[in-house]
């Protein structure tokens, strides 16, 4: 197999946090900091984030609007971060599409997440939630889309999960091979 850097390496989606871990205003600012530095189109940096600590106000609004199939787990996390993005102004020709932002929100998620594997910490990330009730309750700017909540923390006990997500925890992660990734040129 081709070498992979060893934070690469180790990055994957946990279900288990350790409930008893809270995640410090250092670690928070580390996380932060790699989002903010993320590439994106035109430097535009069309992300925003709410960030929930376990227990307080944010942490549970963002809760009670995942996917009841995500609550069974995230709960554990000791933050809960919204990731957003900004929707481009409309109808300016050169505006970038919102494509675009989604595609850089995840650049800044992605910097976040190899980060998070600098400092010990896993993410675990979800589109499973109600984003229009979010929307609502966070009473967000129409220009604010919400796009992903991110489960962090750290590696909890796989045996305090429910049966089904055991055995997905421990269970082997596979990938496509990267033959299969390769586009060909068309003949002619
Ligand atoms: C944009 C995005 C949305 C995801 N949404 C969910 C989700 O709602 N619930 C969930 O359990 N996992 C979610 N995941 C996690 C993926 O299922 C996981 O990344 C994938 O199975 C690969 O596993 P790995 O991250 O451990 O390599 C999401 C991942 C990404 C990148």
């Amino acid at each position: 197999m081709a070498e992979l850097s060893p934070l690469l390496a180790a990055r994957w989606s946990p279900h288990a946090f350790d409930p008893s871990v809270e995640l410090t205003d250092g670690e928070a600012a580390s996380l932060l900091e790699a989002a903010r530095w993320a590439p994106s189109a035109g430097n535009r940096q069309p992300w925003r984030f709410l960030l929930g600590r376990r227990a307080d106000e944010a942490y549970k609004r963002l809760f009670v609007h995942l996917a009841v199939e995500n609550q069974r787990w995230a709960g554990q996390a000791s933050a809960l971060l919204l990731g957003a993005y900004l929707r481009p102004a409309a109808p300016a020709v050169a505006a970038p599409d919102q494509a675009q932002a989604v595609y850089d929100l995840g650049q800044a998620v992605a910097h976040l997440t190899v980060q998070a594997g600098t400092i010990g910490l896993h993410v675990h990330q979800m589109t499973g939630f109600d984003r229009a009730g979010l929307a609502i309750d966070l009473a967000l700017p129409d220009d604010v889309i919400p796009h992903v909540v991110v489960a962090v923390g750290r590696l909890g006990d796989p045996l305090s999960l429910p049966e089904d997500l055991r055995r997905r925890e421990t269970e082997l992660r596979h990938r496509h091979p990267v033959t299969d990734l390769l586009l060909g040129l068309s003949p002619g």
